[in-house]
This record gives structure tokens, sequence and C-alpha cells, in this order.
């Protein structure tokens, strides 16, 4: 099935804008066609400065647990009574192994209702400020893919959201074709951080602009 599809990508004329400047607005859609809005309300990265971390840091990768009945005993192998494993290897119970601190998490939640959460796993399917966020597996199914970048390590700092409605989420025009957007923005992320250095990050309610549209073929 040769699926012919017209892709018309309009990409908005938008010059990279720092918060501090004015932000890019939405595109105009096309005549007779709905654009989404798509608002933050409530923007939450907690990142302990001993969440497990399997990706980024190699002593965690190397790092073997006395992995006892479903918890975590003393990562000593002369008293482990369970087994000594890799706190990095995949299937464990929990990823909060004797020593580590509370596990990383990210919340994105939007006017319209999607809410976006993730949490540190051991496989990992999303790594925590580095891309795509989890706003479900039906969502992400129907294509929509919500990305955060940014650091917790850092009083104020830039984030990044890039937005991509996907084609489960077309939205009919007028006409009856059917179209799809995309968007991003920097936005101002804050970090405060406790006596241990654990961050918690929130930002204020931000817009994600359209930047464009793509026709999607039925
Ligand atoms: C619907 O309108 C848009 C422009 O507004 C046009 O690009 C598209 O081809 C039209 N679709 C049909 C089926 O006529
Ligand atoms: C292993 O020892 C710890 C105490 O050191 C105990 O709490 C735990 O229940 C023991 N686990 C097993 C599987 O015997
Ligand atoms: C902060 O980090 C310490 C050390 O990892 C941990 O014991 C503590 O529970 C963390 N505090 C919070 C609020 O998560
Ligand atoms: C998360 O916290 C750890 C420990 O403080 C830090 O090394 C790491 O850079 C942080 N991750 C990001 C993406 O800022």
């Amino acid at each position: 099935m040769a699926a012919r599809c017209l892709l018309t990508a309009l990409l908005a004329i938008s010059t990279y804008a720092s918060p501090a400047k004015i932000q890019p607005r939405s595109i105009t859609p096309p005549e007779g066609c709905p654009i989404p809005t798509w608002t933050v309300n409530e923007f939450q990265w907690f990142n302990g400065s001993h969440s497990l971390d399997c990706i980024h840091n190699q002593v965690d990768i190397n790092a073997k647990g006395c992995l006892c009945g479903n918890g975590w005993c003393k990562p000593d192998p002369a008293t482990c009574n369970g087994t000594m494993v890799g706190v990095c290897w995949t299937g464990m119970p929990n990823y909060e192994p004797w020593g580590y601190g509370p596990m990383q998490t990210l919340d994105i939640d939007f006017a319209d209702g999607l809410r976006c959460h993730d949490e540190y796993i051991g496989y990992r399917i999303h790594d925590i400020a580095h891309g795509e966020s989890n706003c479900g597996y039906a969502d992400r199914g129907a294509g929509r893919i919500v990305a955060f970048y940014g650091t917790s390590n850092l009083e104020t700092s830039t984030g990044h959201i890039d937005y991509t409605l996907g084609d489960g989420h077309a939205l009919k025009c007028d006409n009856g074709s059917t179209i799809t957007y995309s968007g991003s923005t920097d936005f101002r992320l804050s970090c405060t951080h406790d006596a241990y250095f654990n961050a918690t990050c929130t930002a204020p309610v931000f817009e994600i602009p359209v930047l464009s549209y793509k026709w999607v073929s039925q």
C-alpha cells in the first residue's frame, strides 16, 4: 500500500530567542483549520544528587548491590544474604538501591489535560531532560511527542521543549483535510537545591507556540 503523503511543512520564520526576548508567536493556520494551544500549567522535575543514573554515571553503571528478596541490603559481599547484582540490571524490583537517594521524576502537565510523567526505571525508556518524555503509551502510539531538555544543576537556566502533535492527533479542517502541528520554545527553568544538592526544578506557566504544520493523508 503506497501511502501517498503530500507533506507540506511550513516552518515559521523564528529566530532563536532567549526567554528574556520576545517569544515567537504561533503561526496562523491555513484557512478553515483549527490550531491547538499548548500551555504548560505545571512543570516539576526532581533530580536527586544520588538518584540512580544508569545512562550517564559510569560509577552507577558498574555498581553492584545486594538484592535481598524484594529489597536491597547493605552491598557487602561478606554479609549479603541475597545476591550481589548490578544495580543497573533491568528488571530490578525497585530502583532505589541501598545508598542511593530518591529516584528522578519529571511531570509536565498541560492546560488541555495532557499529563506527561516520567520516573527513573532501570532500562530507562526515557532519559529525563535529554529528550522525549512519557505522555502515555496510547499517546505515543498516536505520534505525540513532548521532549524536554535542560539541566538541574543551575539555579536558573534555559530549558527547552519540543512538541509534536503527531498524525494520530491530527485535526480536521472545514474542507475535510486533516492537519497536524508542531512547536517548540525555550523557557525559564528555576531549580532549588537542598543541603544534599537534591534539585527541585519548576517553571512558571508558559506556552509552547505552534511553529509549523503538516498535512496528513487519510
Ligand atoms: C483544504 O484547504 C487547504 C488550504 O486552506 C488546502 O491546502 C487543501 O488542499 C484543501 N483540501 C481539499 C481537500 O480541498
Ligand atoms: C537479609 O538480612 C537482612 C538484615 O541484614 C534482613 O532484613 C533480610 O530480611 C534478610 N533477607 C533474607 C532474604 O533473608
Ligand atoms: C536528598 O538526598 C539525600 C541523599 O541522597 C536523601 O537521603 C534525601 O532523602 C533527599 N531528600 C529529598 C527531599 O529527596
Ligand atoms: C541530575 O543530578 C545529578 C546529580 O546532582 C547531576 O550530576 C546531573 O547532571 C543532573 N542531570 C541533569 C540533566 O541536569
